[in-house]
């Protein structure tokens, strides 16, 4: 046959080697192919296929006589907003794009490159997992992936896109990477799907209520981000991609800052005056940082705790805060292990961090202490201590206890802690506090609170003993947030700090 000929045959078959029907089907259930996922992904004719016609090797259960070209996913390279990005692509189309050791030595492939090259990784899954038919060597492949996704982990940003039903080992993979981004009703994840639980456990369970978008969106926090549907989910990752660099060696990429320069006034409005009072610290948020830049991660889990990338004056930095709407912004499990995977994210790309607190404690409760917030907890506090990129803290009214040392004080080495002038900065509230100090006294004569509260107030209801011992840096109006915070991380942008050498620390897991 002709050379060129043959080439176009290939290339044909390898278009859409699941057939027709299949593809049919996959429309049917509201997914895009492999192929038209990247095709939206990509910058527009930059997508660079390799491995079009790789096969799979397994002679077991009459395989042999079925060798779709590609095994059942797409990889290359391509450019978002110019700049270069890994892919792999699972096809559902072809056996479920079930993982065998061709396909896993494809992901293999390009995970390599990425690394090499100092580029992102994005997974666009759609697997049944391991192909059973291959038995140990796709059990081996998906180590391989494994091994490559902790190595790759704090070199180059690994993120995922679920787009189907994965299971087994197709889960496994995103859970190591970075961020996971779900599709509403048509993705879900789980280690054993609904009808190997009803074998085992006798438990019935739908796919959406296992693992929908929704359950690790918001219950599990497996999931950092809901999308409404595919299209939606790849451009989230695209814009998700515009705050962070390319690999753990660059800088994040800036953009150029606004003329018009904003003052952050508002938030004297916003903070109600009743330290009592419930208020959006995303508003406060807003405030701070360049007009429409928040992406907030995380945003259905642990809301009591707001995590997200953001632009000061053009440049991406990661933002914690306590949430004062949801469970008074008290820190728990959930909250704590969000902050603390979003702070070592953050740290190991070199992206500064902004942290607004307004905190009344960790939660009280059995719940919560029978779950282990005492090691769950302290994942933040290590998580903030470990940071080496620059530390800005602003603290906006409660910082009280444990959880003022934890929400990156001082003492933990931020480098600019700055107070408004409503701040509290407390070992606990006044009405608790004086309760334990003065329960006898308060015992006899109830109508001495309001006086005791109100002298408890008059010493630590302010930010001025913390300034007092440079606890904090400086005390700062509402107006001037903005300013004073660009100005903290202009200082701090040649931000160096060694640590002793270790092989690795080995914080609360
Ligand atoms: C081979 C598979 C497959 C698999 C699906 N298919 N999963 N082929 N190996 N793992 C094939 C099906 O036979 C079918 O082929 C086609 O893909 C579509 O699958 P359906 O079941 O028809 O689709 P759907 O009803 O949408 O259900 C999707 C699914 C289900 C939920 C993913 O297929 C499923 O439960 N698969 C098995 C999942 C699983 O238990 N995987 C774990 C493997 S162990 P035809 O020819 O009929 O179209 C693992 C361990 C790794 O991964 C290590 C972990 C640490």
């Amino acid at each position: 046959m002709d050379p060129l000929k043959q080439l176009e045959q290939k290339r044909e078959q390898s278009e859409f080697p699941g057939g027709k029907d299949r593809l049919a089907n996959q429309h049917k259930a509201g997914k895009l192919s492999a192929r038209e996922r990247i095709q939206l992904f990509f910058d527009p004719d930059t997508f660079q296929e390799v491995d079009r016609f790789v096969e799979h090797r397994c002679a077991n259960f009459g395989m042999e006589k079925n060798k779709p070209l590609g095994d059942g996913v797409i990889t290359g390279y391509g450019k978002v907003d110019g700049r270069l990005v890994y892919v792999y692509s699972q096809d559902f189309t072809v056996f479920g794009g079930s993982l065998s050791s061709a396909h896993a030595a494809k992901i293999c492939k390009i995970m390599d490159l990425a690394v090499k090259n100092g580029a992102p990784i994005v997974g666009l899954n759609d697997s049944g997992g391991a192909r059973i038919q291959e038995g140990v060597e796709a059990l081996g492949g998906y180590a391989e992936i494994f091994w490559r996704n902790v190595q790759a982990s704090g070199v180059v940003p690994q993120i995922s896109a679920i787009m189907g039903p994965c299971a087994g080992g197709a889960v496994y993979s995103p859970a190591i990477t970075d961020f996971i981004c779900m599709v509403e009703s048509t993705s879900f994840m789980f280690v054993t799907g609904p009808d190997v639980i009803k074998t085992v456990t006798h438990e019935e369970v739908t796919k959406e209520v296992l693992g929908g978008s929704h359950t690790h969106g918001e219950i599990s926090g497996v999931s950092h981000f809901i999308a409404t549907n595919e299209k939606e989910a790849l451009f989230k990752i695209r814009s998700l991609l515009s705050y962070l660099p390319s690999n753990n060696r660059e800088k994040p990429p800036a953009l150029i800052a606004e003329k018009k320069e904003k003052n952050s006034e508002e938030i004297l409005k916003i903070i109600p005056d009743s330290p009592q009072s419930p208020y959006d610290v995303k508003n406060v948020i807003n405030e701070i940082i360049d007009d429409g830049s928040f992406f907030e991660v995380h945003e259905n889990f642990a809301q009591n705790i707001v995590v997200g990338f953001a632009r000061i004056k053009g440049e991406a930095v990661g933002i914690v805060a306590n949430q004062p709407m949801v469970l008074a912004g008290c820190l728990n499990i959930s909250a704590s292990k969000k902050g603390a995977r979003f702070v070592r994210f953050c740290d190991a790309f070199n992206i500064p961090l902004l942290t607004l607190v307004d905190v009344p404690g960790f939660l009280p409760g059995v719940d919560q202490e029978h779950g282990g917030i005492i090691s769950q907890g302290a994942k933040l506090l290590y998580a903030f201590a470990e940071a080496t990129v620059p530390k800005i803290t602003l603290i906006l009214r409660k910082a009280y206890g444990g959880a003022y040392d934890v929400m990156a004080s001082k003492h933990i080495r931020a480098d600019f802690n700055f107070a408004l002038p409503q701040a509290e900065i407390a070992v606990m509230g006044a009405e608790g506090a004086i309760n334990i100090l003065y329960r006898d006294r308060l015992a006899k004569n109830p109508k001495e609170a309001k006086t005791l509260v109100d002298e408890y107030r008059e010493t630590f209801a302010n930010p001025y003993q913390a300034a007092s011992v440079g606890f904090v840096d400086e005390v700062i109006e509402a107006k001037d947030c903005r300013s004073k915070i660009a100005s903290a991380l202009e200082a701090t942008r040649n931000k160096r700090e060694v640590r002793p050498q270790r092989k690795h620390g080995n914080m609360p897991l």
